[in-house]
């Protein structure tokens, strides 16, 4: 984290790679820019902040909604991006230009690089490369998923979407439940809950799938508490939030090791009337691949095709304008 900047209240071109360079002042001034951006576009109203910017859109790994959301807050915002899915198959890195050459490249064209890419601390070597370049002005690079590292913007969105609900993102009481050992989004969104008092996450999961020892001391350190879970049964049922997480299938080594591990935990109707609070909300990151039962999609709980999917664009579009100094907090 060294070269990482926290935010402190300050976002002007700071890159976002990490959870950890947050706190609850940058998260309120962030969280009032989305509100103020939900509100502007319910009332079909656009902001033309990001004219003449250009956001590079570098996913080296699938994606729908964190690339679909990025480019329609970029573009909400008046701005454009440049696309580049795939490059290991459709760039100069089928030629054999390393990671940091095409980083570099991009870093001239555009003001704003979001990456997503299959290794841990892509993002961070992502930074240091375009803060490598001898012009004046650098891109700033936005994580958007880097292996089982982080993925700071989905926790962005997931935190907002709970305080929508709860009203505060102190004191909360929620279940995460999935895959927690390869899960990006689960290690942002700890983080994010670890930085107010009093939040207790109940974490469900097979025992091969469970947060690794280091993520497990590093939260518990940080004041959250933390309490496995092996059952549905264990399930208090006071919960502000179920956040459920897909078993993460491109990080396995063989099928066999993965369908052995796949949905031992899947929210069905009957589950989530029995275990579920009346209060709580059903969150996901998506893709789901079974986890959650489709009968359950129309319950007023559950938030993850609707109203977490289009948090997803409102805090990019906050955060896209605060990190290139077009919104002023
Ligand atoms: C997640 C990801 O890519 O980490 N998807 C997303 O960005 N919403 C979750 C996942 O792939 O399971």
């Amino acid at each position: 984290m060294a070269e990482l900047a926290r935010i402190y209240g300050s976002f002007a071109h700071k890159h976002i790679v990490s959870f950890d360079q947050f706190d609850p002042e940058s998260l309120a001034i962030l969280f009032k820019a989305t509100e103020q951006m939900r509100d502007l576009a319910k009332k079909a109203m656009s902001l033309r902040i990001l004219e003449g910017n250009i956001v590079a859109l570098l996913f080296y790994e699938p994606s729908s909604r964190t690339m679909a959301s990025f480019d329609a807050a970029t573009k909400q915002l008046g701005g454009d991006t440049v696309l580049i899915q795939n490059p290991q198959q459709f760039s100069s890195v089928a030629k054999g230009e390393s990671f940091t050459d095409s980083v570099r490249t991009f870093n001239a064209y555009c003001d704003a690089i979001v990456l997503r890419h299959p290794e841990v601390g892509s993002a961070l070597r992502a930074v240091q490369a375009v803060e490598r370049v001898r012009a004046t002005r650098y891109a700033v690079v936005i994580n958007a998923g880097d292996g089982i590292g982080e993925h700071p913007t989905q926790a962005l969105l997931d935190l907002f979407t709970i305080q929508e609900h709860t009203g505060t993102l102190k004191g909360l009481n929620g279940l995460v439940a999935g895959d927690l050992r390869n899960g990006r989004t689960v290690h942002s969104l700890l983080r994010g809950l670890a930085l107010y008092h009093s939040n207790t996450v109940y974490l469900l999961s097979p025992e091969q799938l469970r947060l690794s020892e280091d993520d497990f001391q590093r939260f518990l350190d940080r004041g959250l508490k933390l309490v496995p879970i092996s059952d549905f049964t264990e399930i208090p049922r006071n919960l502000d939030f179920w956040y459920w997480t897909r078993v993460q299938k491109e990080r396995f080594s063989s099928t066999e090791e993965y369908e052995r591990v796949n949905n031992n935990f899947v929210v069905t109707q009957e589950i989530l009337k029995t275990y579920g609070g009346e209060r709580m909300i059903l969150m996901h990151p998506l893709p789901r691949v079974g986890e959650i039962a489709e009968e359950i999609d129309n319950d007023p709980r559950a938030v993850y095709l609707e109203q977490q999917v289009r948090n997803g664009m409102y805090v990019r579009t906050a955060l896209l304008g605060l990190v290139l100094e077009r919104i002023k907090p």
